[in-house]
């Protein structure tokens, strides 16, 4: 074969080569990438002074960076780094092997969730259709808010209080540590971070202080009903 012909086809080789070459990287290799940290919905001291900027970056850009971090590290490699992050905490909830992929995916999901259950000029009561659901399932808006309320505030030690749809119906639950309850076939509409570390800064022990002035400020509860329709 003459040596113009092997360089023509090594040519034709080459380029189809490189136009095929995304398709056949390894899926791994392709769905590997990092899980990425979510940007803030808002500046940091947009929640100020209900919830100030100091205690947003610390809270947004080591907490939660670190649950981001830390998971990426411990499923790099492994089936769970091809799953998306709703995906991985459903795989590993229960799983006693899976304790840390499980409490830093959650805790990454759940902080994302609480970001968004806030806006600045929040609070107050929501639309008229949710409303009206939350009048049907929980006998009205004040009794909802008080029911909330003292689920953030009876969480012993960290967790979250969080609205959701369970069996068709609005309904308040608290889970501690990392635990979301989509893992128990619930739907979360709305989350309150009541670790320490969401507060500490600003209310030190006053738990409740806290949590009355996300319910009564921040609430963004155009985004609780986009996901209750969703
Ligand atoms: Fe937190």
């Amino acid at each position: 074969m003459p040596a113009s012909a092997l360089t023509r086809r090594h040519v034709l080789l080459a380029a189809a080569g490189a136009a095929a070459a995304p398709l056949l990287l390894p899926k791994r290799a392709l769905a590997a990438a990092p899980l990425a940290l979510p940007p803030l919905p808002y500046a940091e001291n947009a929640l100020d002074p209900v919830i100030s900027a100091t205690t947003v970056s610390f809270h947004y850009g080591k907490h939660h960076r670190a649950y981001f971090d830390n998971l990426n590290k411990l499923i790099a490699g492994t089936p769970l780094a091809d799953q998306g992050l709703e995906q991985i905490i459903r795989s590993t909830a229960g799983a006693s092997d899976k304790t840390a992929v499980f409490n830093n995916a959650a805790q990454a999901w759940n902080h994302s969730f609480y970001w968004n259950s806030m806006r600045p000029g929040g609070g107050g009561k929501p639309g008229r259709e949710l409303g009206e659901r939350i009048d049907k399932d929980f006998g009205g808006f004040d009794a909802f808010r008080k029911e909330l309320a003292g689920a953030a505030t009876s969480q012993f030690g960290s967790g979250w209080a969080w609205l959701v749809v369970a069996d068709g119906k609005l309904k308040v639950v608290k889970t501690g540590n990392a635990d979301n309850p989509m893992t128990q076939g619930m739907k979360p509409l709305l989350t309150i971070d009541v670790w320490e570390h969401a507060y500490y800064l600003d209310y030190q022990n006053r738990r409740a202080d806290y949590v009355n002035a996300v319910l009564d400020k921040l609430v963004n509860w155009d985004f609780v009903a986009q996901t209750a329709a969703a």
